[in-house]
């Protein structure tokens, strides 16, 4: 049997039963695929929901304030990508008269929306022959024909792409696509494939050779920056100060405390002549990302009234009022901590 053949027999049998697999509504598959791109399954279902739940269409998402669609994604990181999805979901709405593009090309003028995306919706919504290629489609195909070239390179994309458009081919789209990224979510996972429960473990060149862990092939080793946030929680007659983010980066335009970043560890901050009386350190958290490790510390003070001038970009806000506010999940956990 076909490698293609072999995965949609797997794939029909097998699939999660999952509420975007019950649905060919692109507005619904595209914000599925674009959860799925950061999140675990399990994690993205809760997320999903709330979306839907919330904004049941794309014209509804389009309405919405900025804020309120962060304040929804709040937890999964990546915020570009939430303004990217209202972003284009007003596009939809504005220069498509609020019909979702149909095929490929198309889909692929959207904004923050690159191959991956577009191959996801064009092919499981409208069955264009379009091949996906995600994490877990580098690893199943690296692994089964031992392809060793360095899947974060240019290269590396464009082969990977034009092996998975060769194996598409007379396949059903959708089922091909989503049965090659359910192989390598489930079975043919990064550390302990399950080679066993494998329908294609027979012709797998990697298994026969027992390389598997050996594929994909990546040609740089990250190497992960440490920063230290210190946050300066004021409390300040029954409130307390908030900061936006500016620039691009981690949390873009998200609220925080007024943060004081170092790129060594402080033990001591002392504020006093800034009128601001040192209580506490109440919370140290190390926060992991895939090219930066962040220490954040909450530091407590109390306010001297005589001397203490707050900064002009800082916004005056009671402690019950910051979850109306899109913050970075850490400050969301503290707040709860300091709530109980
Ligand atoms: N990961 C991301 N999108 C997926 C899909 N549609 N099916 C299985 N795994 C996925």
């Amino acid at each position: 049997m076909s490698f293609g053949v072999s995965i949609i027999a797997w794939y029909d049998l097998n699939k999660r039963d999952l509420p975007w697999r019950k649905t060919k509504d692109p507005y619904k598959i595209w914000l599925s695929e674009v959860l799925l791109q950061q999140t675990r399954v399990d994690q993205g279902m809760s997320y999903y929901l709330r979306f839907i739940e919330s904004y049941p269409t794309v014209q509804d998402l389009a309405k919405a304030a900025e804020e309120d669609v962060l304040n929804l994604w709040q937890g999964l990181g990546y915020y570009s990508r939430a303004r990217n999805l209202h972003f284009a979901a007003k596009q939809i709405v504005n220069d498509f008269g609020g019909i979702f593009p149909k095929t490929y090309k198309g889909i692929l003028t959207l904004k923050g929306v690159g191959d991956y995306t577009a191959s996801a919706i064009a092919s499981i919504c409208f069955g264009e022959e379009v091949a996906v290629v995600d994490g877990n489609v580098y690893r199943v195909l690296s692994r089964f024909l031992m392809i060793d070239t360095p899947i974060d390179t240019s290269k590396g994309n464009k082969e990977f792409k034009s092996v998975a458009m060769e194996l598409i081919k007379g396949n059903d789209p959708n089922r091909f696509n989503q049965g090659v990224m359910e192989l390598g979510a489930t079975i043919c996972t990064p550390k302990k494939p399950n080679c066993f429960e494998c329908p294609i473990n027979e012709s797998c060149m990697s298994y026969a050779a027992q390389k598997m862990l050996a594929f994909p092939v990546k040609a740089k080793k990250l190497k992960q920056k440490v920063k230290y946030f210190n946050y300066l929680v004021i409390e300040y007659d029954g409130s307390t100060f908030l900061e936006q983010r500016v620039g691009k980066g981690i949390w873009e335009n998200m609220y925080q405390f007024p943060l004081l970043e170092t790129s060594k560890e402080l033990f001591a901050l002392d504020k006093e002549a800034e009128g601001l009386i040192f209580k506490k350190v109440s919370l140290t958290v190390k926060h992991i990302l895939s090219h930066q490790i962040i220490y954040v510390k909450f530091w407590e003070y109390e306010v001297n009234p005589d001397s203490f001038i707050p900064d002009k970009s800082w916004q005056r806000i009671t402690l019950d009022k910051i979850e109306t506010k899109p913050v970075p999940k850490v400050i969301e956990n503290y707040i709860r901590k300091l709530e109980k």
